[in-house]
């Protein structure tokens, strides 16, 4: 009775073999192609050179804002203006938005000291008489645009974000050089 168990998985085995290594190739040359432009469809292998299509001429993202002043940054200085209100919820979101984006290199007030620093180059500070006399629209173009070693936020921020992070910035420069009132209104007089 063992002996003809034993004989019985040998053959079921020797069977499990042969199908399965029947099956080997059988997918690549089939006895019968029924789909044959579906069977031989020019797919190309990833990296295979024309296998990255590029998109039609012309397609643009879906919400994408083109940006006029993408090599003029003396245009977008001067023609760009702030649209967004500073209410208090616009501080709010410019304010989280600094924080997640800004704060790493520019630090907590801006003033370069970010918690990559000195492993990255310290940035310049955006307490600087510069960045003071900058108009909104030019701190929205390094935003927009990067500046050498700062890398474009575009892809991140929304253009009204942007505009919320500067006034952010702005409260953040008020900050550190308040006028008598600011400091008076600072402790409730
Ligand atoms: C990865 C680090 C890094 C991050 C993150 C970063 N910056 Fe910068 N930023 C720099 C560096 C470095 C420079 C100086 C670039 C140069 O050499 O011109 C700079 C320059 C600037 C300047 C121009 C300063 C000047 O005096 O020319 C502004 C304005 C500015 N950043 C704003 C921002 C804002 C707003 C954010 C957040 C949305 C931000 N940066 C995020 C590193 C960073």
């Amino acid at each position: 009775m063992k002996q003809f168990t034993t004989l019985n998985l040998t053959a079921l085995a020797a069977l499990i073999a042969m199908s399965v290594l029947s099956g080997c190739g059988k997918h690549e040359s089939p006895n019968f192609v029924y789909m044959p432009d579906m069977y031989y469809s020019p797919a190309l292998k990833a990296q295979e050179p024309g296998s990255n299509r590029m998109p039609v001429k012309g397609t643009i993202p879906r919400g994408y804002q083109p940006y006029a002043f993408a090599k003029n940054p003396e245009g977008a200085g001067k023609e760009l203006k702030n649209p967004v209100l500073a209410t208090a919820d616009v501080m709010n979101r410019g304010q989280a938005l600094f924080n997640t984006y800004c704060i790493v290199c520019h630090g907590p007030n801006g003033m370069g000291d970010g918690y990559v620093v000195p492993k990255m180059p310290r940035p310049p500070s955006l307490q600087s008489d510069k960045i003071r006399g900058w108009p909104d629209s030019s701190i929205y173009h390094v935003i927009t645009m990067g500046q050498n070693i700062m890398p474009s936020y575009a892809a991140q921020i929304q253009s009204a974000d942007r505009w919320a992070i500067i006034h952010y910035i702005r409260a953040l420069q008020r900050s550190q050089n308040p006028t008598a009132a600011d400091v008076a209104a600072a402790e409730g007089k």
